[in-house]
């Protein structure tokens, strides 16, 4: 898999999100950022949502868990119509067993990191996931800065996934934009989560363009 790109629903209007989808059609997916107000201190939408916009669509639905118990609720969001679904590791009781469910369901497996955790205790997990997102500000809010110190362990988990024989996709998420997409490119990520800088324009698809052809080396 090449470059891919993931607005994040998170930054459009959330009145019109039928929109919002069509306003980004050269999008790979739509991500949708799903905060509990326990994991994070912000709340957003939930099940219903993803299943009414699932419906209207035409990208795949790349779901990020914000929430506590994440071995609860993540089948939830396959079954509404997720095609990828990212928990916390940090909020995840068993991430093995976990991503194995969610991939018996055929959706993607994701396991989200915050800025401050290491990937390196969870080298030996990595075969069972589709996809590892590095998050490049604490989550909880669209439209902050761009943390530097995240890539590094951008550069460290492209190493470990380069190791596997496996297409497992490393995604970053937090403060993406024409002028820190470059910097993650270069250390390895392959999928690019942006929200403000897309939704936040006059013509989101014309970024999500531009996102992609400086993200391609
Ligand atoms: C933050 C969310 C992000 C957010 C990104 O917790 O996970 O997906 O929408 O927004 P920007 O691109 O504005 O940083
Ligand atoms: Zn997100």
């Amino acid at each position: 898999m090449g470059i891919q790109i993931s607005p994040s629903i998170l930054s459009a209007d959330f009145a019109n999100l039928r929109a919002a989808a069509e306003s980004v059609a050269a999008a790979d997916w739509l991500h949708v950022d799903v905060m509990d107000n326990h994991f994070v201190p912000n709340l957003t939408v939930g099940v219903p949502v993803v299943e009414s916009l699932a419906k209207v669509a035409t990208q795949p639905l790349d779901c990020h868990l914000m929430i506590e118990d994440p071995d609860r609720w993540a089948s939830a969001f396959v079954e509404a119509g997720a095609s990828s679904v990212t928990f916390h590791v940090e909020a995840c009781g068993a991430p093995v067993r976990l991503a194995r469910e969610l991939r018996a369901m055929e959706a993607r497996a994701g396991m989200a990191l915050k800025p401050a955790t290491p990937i390196e205790p969870y080298e030996d997990l990595l075969g069972e996931l589709d996809m590892v997102l590095i998050m490049t500000v604490e989550p909880g809010f669209g439209g902050q800065k761009f943390l530097d110190v995240c890539l590094p362990k951008i550069a460290r988990a492209r190493a470990m996934l380069d190791r596997l024989d496996a297409d497992i996709w490393l995604q970053v998420d937090g403060g993406v934009s024409a002028e820190t997409i470059e910097r993650c490119a270069e250390a390895g990520a392959d999928n690019f989560v942006a929200g403000s800088a897309v939704f936040g324009a006059a013509d989101p698809d014309a970024i999500v363009r531009q996102l992609r052809a400086l993200a391609t080396r």
